[in-house]
């Protein structure tokens, strides 16, 4: 049910989601458990935007005042043309996750790489700098792991993906210590990464062979449906450590919420908040 026990007043700051389809988005959820716990008098909507509007919603976020937005499908290339100006890893990336207000200015920001290699800190306690890792995946999640990668210095980025000019056009983005990966590479990677959406939902397929698993490994599927997908199974089984995408999930949220308040958001509240609102 609703949590209406506080009240919104003319001093309350707006942020949102906006997306097509946005009513499961979990974004309002998780912003408005770490306004709650930060003791701000901040809310979070869903807003939802048709294919096309991306422009006409910035209009709105600007003249309307709203502090930030986070952006999800199918605005995240479309934005970039309405916004002032980009942060670097939008730059690269080429797309836009969050929107946060400098004064009049808008700015495109890419909070998905960075929230992962803090989900890969936070739970999975590894630093990603100077480790061998492999990213299976090459699309738009892939491509923000990647670029986050190199920015926090991994030593060898590893790209597997089904479609070959795709696996290069993300290792274009993770610098020089990016390579097109095969499948002999999994075995060497401290961090596995599942970037593909292979393992979603019913889908209990595996996006590599898990016979190159073993022990000493942490595993991260981005995927969050089910909690525990046929790669993590795996993982585990051949003594890796596993996690799902939960935490890249509260993580990138996380970094949008800094930005947009300058403050450290409470990361335990939003985790507790997924996991909650997920089941
Ligand atoms: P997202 O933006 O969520 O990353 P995406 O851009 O559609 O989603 O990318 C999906 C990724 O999953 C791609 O790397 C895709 O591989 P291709 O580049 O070859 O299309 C991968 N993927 C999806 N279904 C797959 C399957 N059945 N087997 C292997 N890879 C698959």
């Amino acid at each position: 049910m609703a949590d209406h026990s506080v009240a919104v007043s003319g001093e309350t700051r707006l942020v949102g989601v906006m997306g097509w389809p946005v009513r499961h988005s979990l974004s309002p959820a998780i912003h408005n458990a770490a306004f709650a716990a930060m003791g701000l008098d901040w809310r979070s909507l869903a807003f939802p935007v048709r294919e096309g509007d991306a422009e006409a919603a910035v209009s709105g976020i600007r003249s309307m005042g709203i502090e930030g937005m986070s952006v999800t499908m199918p605005h995240k290339a479309a934005i970039v043309a309405a916004l002032d100006e980009l942060a670097p890893s939008a730059a690269a990336l080429g797309v836009v996750n969050c929107i946060a207000r400098d004064g009049d200015r808008l700015i495109g920001h890419s909070t998905d790489g960075a929230g992962f290699v803090h989900a890969v800190n936070a739970e999975g306690g590894m630093d990603v700098a100077g480790q061998r890792c492999l990213v299976v995946g090459a699309g738009g999640a892939a491509r923000a792991i990647v670029e986050a990668l190199a920015v926090h210095g991994a030593a060898d980025i590893a790209v597997l993906n089904r479609t070959a000019s795709k696996a290069e056009a993300a290792v274009a983005l993770g610098g020089a210590n990016a390579r097109v990966a095969t499948a002999d590479d999994i075995a060497d990677a401290a961090l596995v990464v599942n970037a593909t959406s292979v393992g979603m939902g019913d889908d209990d397929r595996l996006p590599l062979d898990p016979r190159s698993l073993r022990a000493g490994q942490l595993v991260a599927d981005i995927i969050y449906n089910p909690a525990e997908t046929a790669l993590m199974r795996a993982a585990v089984a051949a003594g890796a450590r596993a996690m799902n995408g939960v935490s890249m999930l509260v993580y990138q949220a996380a970094v949008a919420l800094k930005i947009w308040t300058g403050e450290e958001p409470d990361s335990a509240a939003m985790l507790a908040k997924a996991k909650s609102v997920l089941g």
